[in-house]
């Protein structure tokens, strides 16, 4: 396309600059429903899946029907959703912090109409645009992160596993079934932005090979200082390399103490660890961030590894179907998943689950690692 300048002036870039104004004021969208009754609200309940009403001091009801949402949408996706605010809302709308949509209206005679209008809307394929749930003892939306469409360190895609994790769990998106609500997550590698570490279940990109060194870039690309204090195992040691005839300033990996987290990469474009085979899937469980009964917990990994099979991660679906099933049988009412485990004990989470207990999974990482082990005659054959 042409270019079509907004206005900015290439030439005198500091002029008429605006900056440090912050993000709007969220009060500047409330409906008029939520204005009005902001900290006076009484008590809320569930009316069925996917729908809430909260009733406030004043006697005035807010009723929320929550949808699915892909995360990585299209304008033309975000329009739709405006027109159905518009049509619908008085034109508010607001997103959740995982990623699903809420709509909300102050009457009860708004909202079958509301979840027809959802319940109508397809893409071409046959996927639902705004399946309604989310709420209560279900699977919510998966936390996830940017994968193959924008990141340079994944060892797995995001989107891709989300749309087949969640496929797989549908019907629990919009059900109350498990004796507490679970919470999946999903990081493409082990920066894990987002909720891997403290989710019921999360899946997680994993390398299987060192870093290959570009030696012939390496000192140009990279401070070299700054990968050698990247690496958690102190792999990485500076060296001298001869590359047709010139001496160069590099690396050198001790690959019996790489990991291959990935970490150098992060610092140096020279050090590429990526492999299609190499690289895949590791799933964790057992975390959990509220104060309920127990105290937060981190998620520990049950499944040291499976392969990457795009586009639909058969394996890792499958396996997290059956951890949440054999959960919804086994675990009490508001027991978390991880609750669940540590009072069965995990030698019984990993018979019951049918998983194989490796030595993977056995913590190796300095000092904290010994208090990870059984220091104690307590367990079950
Ligand atoms: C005053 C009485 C006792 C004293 C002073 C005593 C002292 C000790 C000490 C110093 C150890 C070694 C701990 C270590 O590994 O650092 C030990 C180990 C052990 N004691 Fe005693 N003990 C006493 C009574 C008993 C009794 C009555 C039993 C059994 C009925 C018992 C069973 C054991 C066992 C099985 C171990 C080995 C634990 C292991 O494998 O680490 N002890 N005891
Ligand atoms: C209720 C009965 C018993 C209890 C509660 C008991 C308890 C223990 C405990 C706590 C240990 C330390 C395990 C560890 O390393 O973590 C131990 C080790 C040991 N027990 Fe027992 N024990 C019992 C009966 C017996 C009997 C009847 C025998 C022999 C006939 C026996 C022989 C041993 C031996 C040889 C070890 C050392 C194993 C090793 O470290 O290589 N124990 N026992
Ligand atoms: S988890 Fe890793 S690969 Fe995924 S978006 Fe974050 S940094 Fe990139
Ligand atoms: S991948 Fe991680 S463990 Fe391996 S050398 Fe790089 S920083 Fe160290």
């Amino acid at each position: 396309m042409a270019f079509v300048s907004s206005g900015y002036n290439p030439e005198k870039p500091m002029e008429n600059r605006i900056t440090d104004i912050g993000p709007r004021k969220y009060d500047e969208f409330y409906p008029p429903v939520i204005a009005k009754n902001k900290g006076k609200w009484l008590y809320h309940e569930y009316l069925q899946p996917g729908v809430l009403v909260h009733v406030a001091e004043s006697g005035d009801e807010v009723y929320t029907v929550r949808c699915g949402g892909a995360r990585l949408m299209s304008t033309g996706l975000i329009r739709e959703i405006c027109e159905i605010a518009d049509k619908h809302c008085g034109g508010h709308v607001r997103w959740t912090t995982r990623n699903n949509v809420e709509f909300m209206v102050d009457d009860k005679s708004k909202v079958q109409p509301l979840l027809d209008d959802l319940a109508g809307r397809k893409f071409a394929g046959g996927s639902f645009k705004f399946p309604v749930g989310g709420t209560g003892a279900g699977v919510s939306n998966i936390v996830h992160t940017q994968g193959w469409i924008h990141c340079h360190t994944p060892a797995t895609d995001a989107s891709g596993p989300v749309k087949a994790v969640m496929d797989e769990v549908f019907a629990d998106f919009q059900n109350h079934r498990m004796p507490a609500h679970v919470r999946v997550s999903l990081a493409c590698c082990l920066n894990m932005c987002g909720a891997v570490h403290c989710s019921d279940i999360a899946i997680l990109g994993y390398h299987r090979k060192p870093p290959m060194l570009d030696h012939e870039y390496l000192d140009k690309m990279c401070e070299i200082p700054l990968a050698i204090a990247s690496c958690p195992t102190a792999a990485i040691k500076p060296a001298k390399v001869e590359i047709g005839g010139q001496k160069l300033n590099s690396v050198a990996v001790n690959n019996d103490r790489c990991m291959y987290c990935g970490n150098c990469y992060t610092m140096c474009p020279s050090m590429p660890l990526a492999d299609t085979e190499g690289d895949g899937i590791v799933i964790m469980a057992g975390g959990k961030v509220s104060n309920r009964i127990t105290a937060p917990k981190f998620s520990k990994v049950v499944v040291a590894f499976i392969p990457n099979e795009a586009p639909r991660w058969p394996t890792t679906a499958k396996t997290i179907k059956n951890m949440i099933e054999v959960y919804a049988a086994d675990a009490r009412k508001y027991e978390r998943f991880g609750e669940w485990a540590e009072r069965i004990g995990w030698e019984r989470f990993f018979d019951k689950c049918k998983l194989d207990f490796s030595h993977h999974l056995i913590d190796d990482f300095r000092d904290p690692a010994y208090y990870t082990w059984r220091q104690t005659t307590q367990f079950k054959f």
